[in-house]
């Protein structure tokens, strides 16, 4: 956690991360011509997303330079109000003109693992087999979960896939579809959005290094990890 950045309210620590997402776009879209972002789900990345899909940050971004992956689904299907594609579309992806083909959504509609395995493949077809992504958007429970890595998981073992299969039978949605984190520690620039009170202990345990937070255990390999927190997280 090199770079933590606290924030008095959840708003000013969405116009912090849409600044920087637009900056990171800019960056990879002058040096290799695209920008490969993954979203996060869950409710705290909503509020800088609306942003970004209006002005004035809707017009500082190239979407046609764009391709959004996520770093975790739910196993439902894409119109399911708890899919964390619908929540991207209907706060962001609806109002930017990002060429339909450049949205890779996991198709939480399949089996968890017969998604994985698509996902994968797709992550492979555009990036090669090792890919490393431009920014991860990650957030965290209050259990140090991230993505959908969760605490003692054998998916945070996985090292020779990029995403895998989960079955975390005390979350509301249990199966679901996460990048792991080979991955994760792969990318230019991961940047973790918490906020709420109820991570604070967690935000804590992973300040001090704690690996049995997941969250810990994102290290990026050779980039950047910024944390965007509210105070009271
Ligand atoms: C998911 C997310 C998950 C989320 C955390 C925090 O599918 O739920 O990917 O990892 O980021 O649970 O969720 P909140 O932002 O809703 O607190």
């Amino acid at each position: 956690m090199n770079d933590l950045q606290v924030f008095s309210n959840s708003q000013a620590l969405a116009e912090a991360a849409a600044d920087t997402i637009a900056d990171q776009a800019r960056r990879s879209i002058k040096a290799r011509g695209q920008f490969y972002l993954v979203l996060a789900g869950g409710s705290t990345p909503e509020p800088t997303y609306r942003l970004l899909g209006k002005p004035p940050y809707r017009s500082q971004i190239d979407w046609s330079r764009v391709h959004v992956f996520w770093g975790d689904e739910r196993c439902v299907p894409p119109e399911d109000e708890k899919s964390n594609y619908r929540m991207a579309w209907e706060a962001l992806l609806a109002h930017v003109p990002i060429p339909a083909t450049q949205i890779h959504r996991i198709p939480g509609e399949l089996p968890a693992g017969d998604a994985a395995a698509v996902y994968q493949a797709a992550l492979r077809a555009i990036l090669g087999p090792n890919p490393r992504l431009d920014l991860i958007l990650l957030g965290m429970g209050a259990d140090g979960h991230t993505a959908s890595l969760f605490p003692n998981s054998p998916a945070l073992e996985v090292e020779d896939e990029l995403a895998v299969a989960v079955h975390a039978p005390d979350q509301e949605v249990p199966w679901r579809v996460t990048l792991t984190l080979p991955v994760l520690n792969r990318a230019r620039t991961v940047l973790f959005l918490v906020s709420g009170e109820e991570k604070a202990e967690a935000l804590a345990r992973v300040r001090e290094g704690d690996e049995a937070m997941p969250a810990a255990r994102v290290q990026v390999q050779s980039g950047e990890e910024v944390w965007l927190v509210t105070a009271v997280a």
